[in-house]
């Protein structure tokens, strides 16, 4: 793969002066999926401190019960939780029944679930476990939540994607792996290369309604990911990535202005490098792929593909 110059703006995003807001979140309904851990986890206490009105959906329900203690100690704010693993497309399925009984609206909807594997693994619904928790799951759930989505004023959708985009990886007639020796870093690559097809193409959808979605990179930070391999993974993460990365609570004030920010009301289809408008890698911007993406994650999720 070849990198122009334009496509190493990253670099340089990543460290520049981030944007802020002080716009309050009082009662704003924010709905966070992956909210035990990292990037999730700080988005929820910025909101909290916001003022938002939190729901929590988490695979381990010991995790968020310690979420949901520390946001009423420090910020005496009362989350909710739903537990839901990605890895299950009928537990999102049966997570997203879930709000909608406690839910009539929802203003914000955060997707930060995601891994990353070095091995290949399949879920029971057959998919390779990280295009099915990085992409396939938030789509799905994002999906199924958009009813309530819309019910808002002026609702946003916020995918936390990755600039591991730009690993690629994609291949349409190799999603699971099958054919090709698995990368872990690649497969990486396709199912946020994937979330970000389908951003672009949601966006279209929406483009009359009141709500947007766009991705996003929370920055290279110092989270869990990628604690599920081995140990020599998690030696090599420690003892030489993690002096490369920052804290992450970047990533929570840069999800808090995404959400929040009134300058954004109607910003959609957008890629942003925390909060710096980006231009994705061009194999991510490709119509044709971009196409049969949205059809091919609407069949592996089985929903209908008309959406209106
Ligand atoms: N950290 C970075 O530098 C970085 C860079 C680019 C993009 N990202 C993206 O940021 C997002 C959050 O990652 P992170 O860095 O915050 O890592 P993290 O600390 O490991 O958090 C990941 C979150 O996803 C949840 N999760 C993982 N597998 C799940 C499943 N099967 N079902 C439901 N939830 C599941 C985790 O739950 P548990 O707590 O139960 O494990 C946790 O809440 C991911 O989409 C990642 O790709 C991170």
């Amino acid at each position: 793969m070849k990198y122009t110059m334009e496509d190493l703006a990253f670099i340089k995003n990543g460290n520049a002066p981030q944007h802020k807001t002080n716009e309050p979140m009082t009662d704003k309904i924010c709905v966070i999926a992956g909210a035990s851990s990292g990037v999730g986890l700080e988005a929820a206490k910025k909101l909290a401190a916001g003022g938002a009105r939190l729901l929590l959906v988490c695979r381990n329900q010991g995790k968020a019960e310690r979420v949901k203690a520390l946001l009423k100690n420090e910020y005496q704010n009362d989350a909710e939780i739903v537990i839901a693993d990605f890895a299950r497309l009928e537990n999102v399925r049966a997570a997203a029944e879930a709000i909608a009984k406690r839910l009539d609206h929802i203003d914000v909807l955060i997707n930060s679930a995601g891994l990353h594997s070095t091995k290949r693994r399949f879920t029971e619904d057959g998919n390779e476990l990280v295009f099915q928790v990085n992409h396939l799951a938030p789509f799905l759930f994002t999906m199924l939540l958009m009813d309530l989505i819309r019910n808002s004023e002026q609702g946003r959708i916020i995918q936390v994607n990755s600039e591991g985009h730009r690993f690629g990886g994609l291949n349409l007639n190799d999603l699971d792996w099958r054919k090709r020796p698995y990368l872990g870093l690649r497969a990486y690559g396709a199912s946020k290369t994937a979330q970000l097809m389908t951003v672009m193409s949601l966006a279209e959808q929406l483009k009359h309604t009141n709500v947007t979605v766009n991705a996003m990179h929370p920055g290279g930070v110092r989270t869990n990911i990628g604690s599920n391999n081995g140990w020599l993974y998690r030696a090599w993460l420690h003892g030489v990535i993690w002096h490369f990365l920052k804290e992450p609570e970047i990533s929570g004030e840069s999800l808090y202005y995404l959400a929040a920010a009134p300058e954004l009301k109607h910003t959609t289809g957008r890629y942003f490098n925390l909060t710096i408008d980006e231009k994705p890698m061009p194999h991510a911007m490709d119509e044709a792929v971009r196409a049969e993406i949205w059809e091919i994650s609407h069949r592996l999720t089985r929903l209908p593909l008309s959406f209106s």
